[in-house]
């Protein structure tokens, strides 16, 4: 057995997938209250005004915010160290630019984490996980606004100084590297309008002085607290061993998965970033003290999320097939299995990944989001045997067992949507993670009971077993 002993098991959700009552106890409206439900070939559309007769799946979510006792015991009764939730920013701060905070918001995540503490489950909080308040996106251009940054900070500090004795463990911003691509500037970046590479770097550079002045200002708050980044990381192969498939995926590598890495572990611009700027004619305002304040507040670990890798190639041909992913589909590897969703599963590759991180970076590293989304079947007596989904964990915890063989500091665990929840990308409920089943469709009909999935007793005994019985 490899894992360290105080290894954090557990599980991951995020507020607007999960919580519901999204106008309740004076919550003010984010960006995924405005988005319709879509599905695995249709997009979701995101309407300005919420329309009466539309369906907005994350409206309800799974109703977590009256059920989150419920939930927290099922997570305890698989022996979860460590919960993965996010804070509704609009649940805070309703439209984003107050001063002061909503009170009744700040007081649900003091009974939540309270609830946690009763089974000794940290809380892994990230502060920002898509649920930028509607309201700073449509009156401030969301992130592209240097006055966003403010906004954000104070938001974190409110959260620090309110819950400096409850949580540890922080994550500044969900995937930020989603903010290089076009569908990441609205949903990350908060850029409702005109979405250009010019826009949305500059907006991400103000994610990056935002993430940094709240690492250093939550290390004065508690010098105990640990905060990290979180990135999407699709690892990319070259599709083939031809030169210039091996340079069009490092190329993309760079851009995608190292840059937004690099800025926030070494706290400063990589040299090919500066390079790509300028070949693109883009350029990034820095302000008077930018660069002091990327230095100051480098992360302390990094997580990321693992679903599939992908394939490059520097010419992309009509007979090669291409396959989906939640930041970057890419060319299709023959050696690999496709999800119901089109997402490549590939356990070695996250041994892989791990080796290529730490290798990078020498900190600890969190694997925050890993799973499968699968349609599950009910039986008659209500029993859900979800094998399929017991394999892919298993094969991929034994790769992460090896990564630890192979002397990776890996410190956690945490599979997406432990409990089923909308998914982010499609706005689906069929499309199910978790080891709890949640009993609502597409549609939003069902009781929303919960029920345990054959995956629940397996995980339970992984977690008891600190991860030799798989
Ligand atoms: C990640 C996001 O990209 O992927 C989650 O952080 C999301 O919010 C998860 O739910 C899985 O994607 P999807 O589209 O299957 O929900």
């Amino acid at each position: 057995m490899t894992f360290p002993k105080n290894f954090l098991w557990g599980g991951a959700t995020a507020a607007n997938q999960c919580e519901g009552a999204w106008d309740v106890d004076g919550k003010g409206e984010s960006i995924p209250d405005h988005m319709r439900a879509g599905g695995l070939h249709k997009r979701r559309v995101m309407t300005p005004m919420i329309e009466p007769d539309g369906y907005y799946p994350n409206h309800d979510g799974i109703d977590f915010y009256h059920r989150y006792k419920e939930d927290i015991a099922l997570f305890a009764e698989m022996g979860f160290k460590v919960f993965r939730l996010s804070i509704a920013w609009s649940r805070i701060f309703p439209k984003g630019d107050e001063t002061e905070p909503n009170e009744a918001g700040l007081a649900f995540y003091d009974k939540v984490f309270d609830e946690c503490k009763k089974y000794n489950i940290e809380p892994l909080v990230t502060i920002s996980h898509f649920e930028l308040p509607y309201a700073l996106a449509e009156n401030y251009g969301g992130f592209a606004n240097r006055k966003t940054i403010d906004f954000f900070v104070n938001f974190a500090t409110t959260l620090f100084k309110r819950y400096k004795d409850k949580v540890k463990y922080w994550l500044t911003f969900n995937e930020i590297n989603f903010g290089t691509l076009p569908m990441g500037g609205r949903n990350l970046l908060g850029i409702l309008g005109e979405d250009d590479e010019q826009r949305r770097y500059q907006a991400l550079h103000h994610m990056f002085i935002a993430s940094a002045k709240a690492v250093k200002i939550g290390h004065e708050i508690n010098p105990d607290f640990q905060i990290g980044c979180m990135l999407a990381y699709i690892t990319m192969y070259p599709l083939t061993c031809k030169p210039e498939d091996v340079l069009a995926s490092q190329e993309l590598v760079k851009k995608l998965n190292w840059f937004c890495g690099d800025v926030q572990v070494k706290g400063k611009y990589p040299y090919y970033m500066k390079n790509y700027f300028a070949k693109h004619g883009i350029q990034v305002d820095f302000e008077a003290g930018d660069e002091e304040i990327l230095q100051e507040g480098t992360v302390d670990y990094y997580t990321f999320s693992y679903y599939m890798t992908s394939c490059v190639a520097a010419t992309i041909g009509e007979s090669d097939d291409r396959v989906g992913g939640n930041l970057f589909g890419g060319v299709k590897n023959e050696y690999l299995e496709t999800s119901e969703w089109g997402w490549q599963i590939d356990p070695v590759g996250l041994r892989f990944t791990l080796n290529e991180l730490y290798d990078r970076y020498e900190i600890p590293l969190m694997i925050v989001e890993n799973g499968l989304g699968a349609v599950d079947k009910v039986e008659a007596d209500g029993s859900i045997h979800d094998d399929y989904r017991i394999d892919y964990f298993r094969r991929h915890i034994e790769e992460m067992d090896k990564a630890v063989e192979d002397g990776v500091d890996l410190i956690g665990y945490t599979p997406w949507g432990c409990i089923d929840l909308v998914s982010g990308g499609t706005g689906e409920m069929s499309k199910r993670y978790g080891f709890i089943y949640v009993d609502k469709d597409d549609e939003g009909n069902g009781t929303f009971n919960r029920s345990k999935k054959d995956s629940f007793e397996w995980y339970k005994k992984v977690i008891a077993t600190n991860g030799a019985d798989l």
